[in-house]
């Protein structure tokens, strides 16, 4: 089934269904209705509301200073705009962390704001809050490899998962997240090699790729880095698709297009 082409809103199955058979997932962060209106007309599968608005939106150094508070308003915004995409909202750094039953009550405001699933950052140490939720009804997104709210832990925005010791800790991580529920599995800044075994490994999980090579199951960007509108530096797996189209519809389309047929990301968009 060629989900492009399909107009009804997107539901979890849908989007496992494209990993079983073989469909690449197009997924783009976004922020606000009138971007989530468009990205749904361009044929894009899955938007994040990304705690990267802390970033983009928020001229922050770091996504840390973003509050539950501002996902809620964000997830909000981009409901309204929206037909058919599946919309999946960050959990903010400080609001899942503490206790399972925190997490719950916070995932409980991005799910009443219209997410359909939410996105926590961290290996098999956040896999019994991952079961927990799963269990109440919350779908999971987990997000591995470059972790953004473990930057000042991590040393910086840097490559993970690299050498032997460190793929195995990752895929046993990736199991981990797989076993206690997680339906989906963002892999950030990571070899290519390294998130080929991950995805290998999983049998029910769909792997989405930023900086982790093409063989995930669906790849995301973040919109303000693909349309060339954020000043910061830009990282080696993003590509800018306004030079060779023209216009931001131009672009995404072309980012789905690109992302269906395998042609994104290039072998220089990898590690
Ligand atoms: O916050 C975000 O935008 C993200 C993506 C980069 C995956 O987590």
């Amino acid at each position: 089934m060629a989900y492009l082409q399909d107009t009804k809103p997107l539901k979890l199955g849908d989007i496992s269904r494209m990993r079983t058979g073989g469909e690449k997932i197009a997924m783009l962060t976004c922020y606000d209705s009138s971007f989530a209106a468009m990205l749904d007309r361009c044929g894009v599968d899955a938007v994040l509301v990304g705690d990267s608005l802390g970033n983009v939106i928020q001229g922050h150094a770091t996504t840390l200073p973003v509050k539950i508070e501002d996902m809620v308003y964000h997830t909000e915004c981009v409901f309204r705009g929206m037909e058919r995409a599946f919309l999946i909202a960050d959990m903010p750094f400080g609001s899942y962390q503490e206790s399972r039953e925190q997490a719950m009550r916070n995932a409980a405001k991005l799910m009443a704001a219209g997410a359909q699933m939410v996105k926590v950052e961290g290996g098999a140490y956040m896999a019994e809050t991952v079961r927990f939720l799963v269990e109440r009804g919350v779908p999971i997104c987990a997000h591995i490899g470059l972790t953004p709210q473990s930057v000042h832990q991590l040393g910086g925005y840097r490559i993970q998962g690299k050498g032997d010791n460190a793929a195995s800790a990752m895929l046993a991580d990736a199991l981990a997240l797989e076993q206690a529920g997680a339906a989906l599995m963002v892999i950030e800044m990571t070899p290519t090699e390294t998130a080929t075994r991950i995805t290998n490994a999983l049998k029910t999980t769909a792997t989405i790729g930023i900086g982790a090579g093409p063989h995930c199951d669906g790849q995301v960007l973040v919109l303000y880095d693909m349309i060339g509108v954020f000043p910061g530096k830009r990282p080696r797996f993003v590509k800018n698709f306004i030079p060779d189209t023209g216009t931001i519809e131009g672009a995404v389309k072309a980012y789905v297009a690109e992302v269906k047929s395998g042609a994104f990301p290039a072998k220089e968009h990898g590690y």
